[in-house]
């Protein structure tokens, strides 16, 4: 791993720079204190920075492994988001400034934006939808999607969001789990000048979804070639969004709702086939979203802070949605791909808005690189005064390089590590405070307790071991929708007698100064390009295929995604390798679960190397995609099997 070699050399350390520093919320350490003095009082005085209607009873009740916050709390996720910035000169100040990838641009203020959300509540009333009653939202990244969101919220139904870039099938999947009742979706979304036909991808996967009564389309044709023939309307059950947007009253009273009721479901991919619902309540998330946007990104009532994630994954919720909001910051949201039309996009649209804070990804990082200076050269960046990377450890290279030629040596820059289960940033420097080292997370922020722990739950103070949270926190997923056992067993029980150990399923290094450094995914999920990515989903789908008997995918490292998928297959009787089935798999896999699981690699085998208990060897196979020499092989029930695709392998490449 290349981090642990990095690790070995990396002594540069950035302290904040001394002007940011100086007017920065946090830049000293007595919010570490008084978090490790009284965590329980500290997360109190976060959450009294939102709106309640009812003060709660209890801040935590915590029942290994079960956390409750703010029990008996009342409080409403889009008053707290919207109305309570109506009241003075935040009224009228931009919410959403939202660019499409064509080149359209729509601004939203806290008043329009609180306005569309009362009345697409009420549109969503009107169609049966109850508090507790799920709804799919699967959505281009246009303000809509922020909009049915917030509604949801406003009435207390619960919404799963669904990215667009997944297929039918796994929308499909995702309903049936949460058993929606409506979904929202477009005509259409555009991706690199292409049309995701999202309303087409829909009707597909509603053949088998007998839950969803209504749909409601979003007609994003205004702009560039999405056509009607795009979308095929089904009487009584789809709706043009703005039709029934003409017809609805504007008029909506936020529903009281239970600090513990649910918020929203975001499926995620776990070790086995199925995603996980991942499940976060109300109070708790919002405590942690809204206070970790403001320390993480420092920010202020004249930022204007961009999040380039798009609103189907977890840092797109927190952070592109209800984090901000919740704030009163005013957000940039663009709908497209980073070179669309050209490799400068990102940075005409940080100069066009003047972007203060900018949160993306390291494998765009690491594209942006690739691309050359060239690119963000030609604009002004220097409004920027704060960047920020998620999704993957980043390497030491790829930050140095974003904080010269994004930040401009000028802005510190926040490694933030998190997960769709924490539901917020749990290891990040402050920025004002923390001095950074490229490649560090750093430490945790206050009232977080990350610990390294080997297999026995032995605590360790340097080297390298499994990351553990050994306390609750406000934002913790509360359970998998549906499935209470699941969530016990996946993150609860990795230490016999310990259910209050919580297992990220990341590997991680403490350095002599206690800074964490990722090192990535111990279970077998891979990570390409920022997304989970469970090995058994793509093993799933392709012993879906006619023609492959069995199959075993593994991570292998690439150069811009940070991991690329890597699937070995074995052929049934009568089907022959060839490069025509090759291109096929890939594009079944693109097909079952979306192009983001393609594979870069199909490697056909005779046979695929096992134990002899009958489990599949991925660490080796991770050795002969990554071309290094093999790892003990004693294990294995016929050990000829490897050396055979090995060599096959190397022949192939
Ligand atoms: C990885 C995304 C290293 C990690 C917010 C984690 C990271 C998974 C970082 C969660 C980081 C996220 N450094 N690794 N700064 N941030 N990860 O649920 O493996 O999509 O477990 O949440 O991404 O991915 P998820």
């Amino acid at each position: 791993m290349t981090e642990i070699r990095d690790l070995l050399v990396e002594t540069r350390s950035f302290p904040p720079p001394p002007a940011f520093a100086a007017q920065a919320h946090i830049n000293d350490r007595r919010l570490h204190d008084a978090a490790d003095a009284d965590f329980i009082q500290y997360w109190a005085e976060q959450a009294a920075t939102l709106r309640w209607t009812k003060p709660w009873d209890r801040v935590l009740d915590w029942q290994p492994p079960h956390a409750q916050w703010f029990l008996g709390g009342q409080l409403n996720v889009s008053a707290n988001c919207l109305d309570r910035h109506l009241d003075g000169a935040r009224r009228n100040k931009a919410a959403i400034v939202w660019e499409g990838e064509p080149g359209d641009r729509r601004t939203l203020t806290y008043w329009e934006l609180a306005r569309e959300v009362r009345t697409f509540a009420n549109v969503l009333k009107g169609l049966g939808v109850q508090k507790g009653d799920r709804v799919g939202i699967y959505l281009p990244l246009v303000p809509e999607a922020a909009i049915a969101m917030l509604a949801c919220a406003r009435i207390g139904a619960i919404h799963s969001v669904v990215f667009g870039g997944f297929s039918p099938e796994s929308l499909r999947d995702r309903m049936n789990d949460a058993q929606a009742k409506v979904v929202i979706t477009a005509d259409g979304g555009y991706r690199r000048g292409q049309i995701v036909p999202l309303k087409r991808n829909t009707d597909k996967a509603l053949e088998e979804c007998p839950t969803v009564k209504h749909v409601v389309v979003v007609q994003r044709r205004t702009s560039g070639p999405i056509t009607e023939a795009h979308v095929d309307m089904k009487e009584g059950r789809d709706h043009w969004y703005h039709r029934l947007m003409q017809h609805a009253n504007d008029q909506c009273a936020p529903e009281p709702m239970d600090a513990e009721d649910v918020l929203f479901i975001l499926y995620t991919s776990g070790t086995t086939g199925k995603p996980k619902g991942i499940v976060h309540t109300t109070g708790g998330y919002l405590t942690g979203a809204a206070s970790s946007t403001k320390m993480v990104f420092d920010l202020k009532e004249e930022d204007v802070f961009w999040c380039t994630a798009d609103v189907g994954w977890i840092t797109g919720h927190t952070y592109l949605v209800y984090g901000p909001l919740a704030n009163g910051a005013t957000c940039v949201m663009y709908e497209g791909a980073p070179d669309w039309p050209e490799r400068d996009r990102f940075w005409s649209i940080i100069a066009r808005h003047g972007v203060t804070v900018f949160y993306t990804a390291p494998t765009a990082i690491r594209a942006f690189m690739k691309w050359g200076v060239e690119h963000p050269r030609r604009h002004d960046l220097s409004t920027l005064r704060l960047l920020g990377s998620v999704g993957e450890p980043i390497n030491p290279e790829a930050w140095m390089w974003y904080q010269e030629h994004i930040g401009g040596n000028r802005c510190p820059v926040v490694d933030t590590w998190w997960q769709t289960e924490t539901g917020s940033i749990v290891i990040s420097p402050l920025p004002g405070l923390t001095a950074t080292k490229p490649g560090s997370a750093t430490q945790p922020l206050p009232g977080y307790s990350a610990k390294l722990m080997d297999a026995q739950a032995n605590e360790l103070t340097s080297g390298g071991g499994l990351l553990v949270l050994t306390k609750p926190w406000p934002s913790m997923l509360r359970t998998i929708w549906g499935d209470d056992a699941r969530y016990v067993e996946t993150y609860f029980s990795k230490w016999a007698g310990r259910p209050d150990l919580y297992f990220a399923g990341d590997g991680a290094k403490l350095d002599a100064d206690g800074f964490f450094w990722l090192l990535g995914r111990v279970d077998d999920v891979l990570n390409v390009a920022g997304h989970r990515i469970g090995t058994m989903e793509v093993e799933s789908a392709l012993v879906e295929h006619p023609a492959v008997a069995e199959a075993a995918v593994v991570g292998k490292a690439h150069e811009l995604k940070g991991q690329a998928v890597c699937a070995f297959v074995t052929l049934r009787d009568g089907f022959h390798k060839s490069s025509e089935l090759r291109d096929d798999l890939r594009e079944f896999v693109a097909k079952k679960i979306g192009a983001l699981a393609r594979p870069d690699d199909v490697l056909f085998s005779a046979d695929l190397p096992k134990t002899r208990s009958g489990k599949i060897m991925r660490r080796l196979l991770r050795d002969i995609a990554e071309g290094r020499a093999l790892g003990d092989t004693t294990t294995l029930a016929d050990p000829n099997v490897v050396a055979a695709l090995k060599e096959q392998y190397e022949k192939d490449e």
